[in-house]
């Protein structure tokens, strides 16, 4: 795995574009493979995630072209292969392959997802979402396989609002005779990226962005264009770098609306911001105040903007509190911010954050993407120079995010 260097204290002003959703991407690319014709998506992001899945495309048989973030897929020749282990446990993502295969095909055989290690993660609400619209899931040494005689419709009624199961139920019934409900299904921007493009599509699905989506199954899926939302995830993180260090630091190709719980957070705390219509123009904020935080799903708190943020509560005036009640085990960054200097005490699923504390460049490690970003803005205020480990971890999630920094003034060096 690769480590990078940073010399922490330089102000960050310039431009940072932000490119387009991780989460949203990933779901697309393996969503086209129900199309019976060619797929154009744009703005796809250049992450190592997107390369996994384009092997897995290439290895099913789809012809792929990625030209400057436009995705061209030709899905006319593939075949229903098991997708080897090493490709498909290499990111959570690779399931939404298991919804599409299971749509085209009635019938597919798959290992357990994979993903950053930050909770069990179980994937109980998928297969539930599978069953009601008539598949027969049998599971073996982590092997899925899961077949139907006829898709047909279904009523699905989720535990909580996950992503992947409002995603991989959506990505069946699309092909399942009759009307499916999804009740208490994820609102999240990304979910309807995917409905919108599924619609493209030939699609009839209504309502995504609540929590009841209706979806009438079809015969055919036809060849479409679509384009990847901005990342709502990078751009928190770069706001939250503009309130660290910003001298009218620009963020643009953003959608405010997407990351309005962080704003209205950093409102309370003093932060002052000029809100555009695409674009956000940040300054540093001498004295932040200290905040409440809790994670919960869109459009509340984000858990992928939990880690990042923290950074920023280190150095608040007070005692600030984070709950987080989407994942286990997501405050492996903490260890390391102490390690920085930082006063955090984990109690639970709570942390405490006592604040300001200056921090000093450490040896630290990205134990996963979001804590990567977290030691990264870490180590832009840390005095000297902190090497950060694993840094791989983030390049899973983050386009270009060493080149986007230094471009605005942060000085970052790979070894
Ligand atoms: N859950 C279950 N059973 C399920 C599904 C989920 O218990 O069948 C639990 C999970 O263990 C978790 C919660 O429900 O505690 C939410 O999980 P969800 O299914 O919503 O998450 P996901 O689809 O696995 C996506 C993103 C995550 C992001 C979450 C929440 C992708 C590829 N991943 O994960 O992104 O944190 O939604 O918004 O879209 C990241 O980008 O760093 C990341 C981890």
């Amino acid at each position: 795995m690769k480590q990078i260097k940073i010399e922490g204290g330089r102000t960050l002003t310039g431009t940072i574009k932000i490119s387009g959703a991780k989460n949203s991407a990933v779901a697309l690319v393996p969503a086209s493979i129900l199309s019976d014709g060619i797929v154009k998506i744009d703005n796809i992001p250049n992450i190592s995630d997107i390369n996994a899945l384009d092997e897995i495309l290439r290895y099913l048989g789809a012809k792929v072209s990625l030209d400057n973030g436009l995705m061209t897929i030709n899905p006319k020749e593939i075949k229903n292969k098991k997708i080897p282990k090493e490709v498909s446990s290499k990111l959570r993502a690779s399931y939404y392959f298991m919804s599409a295969l299971l749509g085209k095909y009635k019938h597919v055989e798959m290992y357990f997802p994979g993903g950053c290690k930050i909770g069990a993660r179980p994937i109980d609400q998928t297969l539930k979402g599978f069953e009601a619209l008539g598949a027969i899931v049998e599971e073996k040494d982590n092997k899925f396989i899961i077949s139907a005689t006829e898709l047909k419709g279904g009523h699905v009624y989720l535990d909580m609002p996950s992503v992947g199961a409002t995603i991989n139920t959506m990505l069946v019934a699309v092909k399942a005779k009759g009307l499916t409900i999804i009740e208490n299904a994820a609102k999240e921007p990304e979910i309807v990226n995917v409905a919108t493009f599924l619609n493209n599509m030939g699609a009839k699905i209504t309502g995504a962005g609540t929590s009841e989506i209706r979806i009438r199954g079809v015969e055919k899926l036809k060849g479409c264009f679509a384009e990847v939302i901005p990342d709502r995830i990078e751009t928190g993180t770069y706001i939250i770098a503009g309130a660290l260090l910003g001298d009218n630091l620009r963020i643009e190709n953003i959608i405010p609306e997407h990351v309005e719980s962080l704003t209205l957070k950093l409102k309370e705390m003093g932060v002052k911001m000029k809100i555009g219509n695409s674009y956000i123009v940040i300054n540093k904020c001498l004295k932040p105040k200290h905040v409440n935080l809790k994670t919960l799903g869109y459009p509340g708190f984000p858990t992928d903007l939990q880690q990042p943020i923290t950074t920023l509560l280190t150095q608040c005036t007070g005692v600030s509190t984070l709950e987080e009640t989407i994942y286990e085990n997501r405050f492996q960054n903490v260890p390391y911010l102490n390690k920085m200097g930082a006063n955090i005490k984990i109690s639970g699923k709570k942390i405490k954050i006592k604040g300001p504390t200056p921090l000093k460049g450490a040896k630290v490690t990205a134990t996963d993407l979001r804590a990567g970003a977290c030691l990264i803005l870490a180590a832009l205020i840390a005095k000297g120079t902190t090497t950060i480990k694993d840094i791989d971890h983030v390049l899973r999630g983050y386009e270009k995010i060493l080149e986007k920094l230094t471009n605005v003034g942060a000085k970052i060096t790979m070894e």
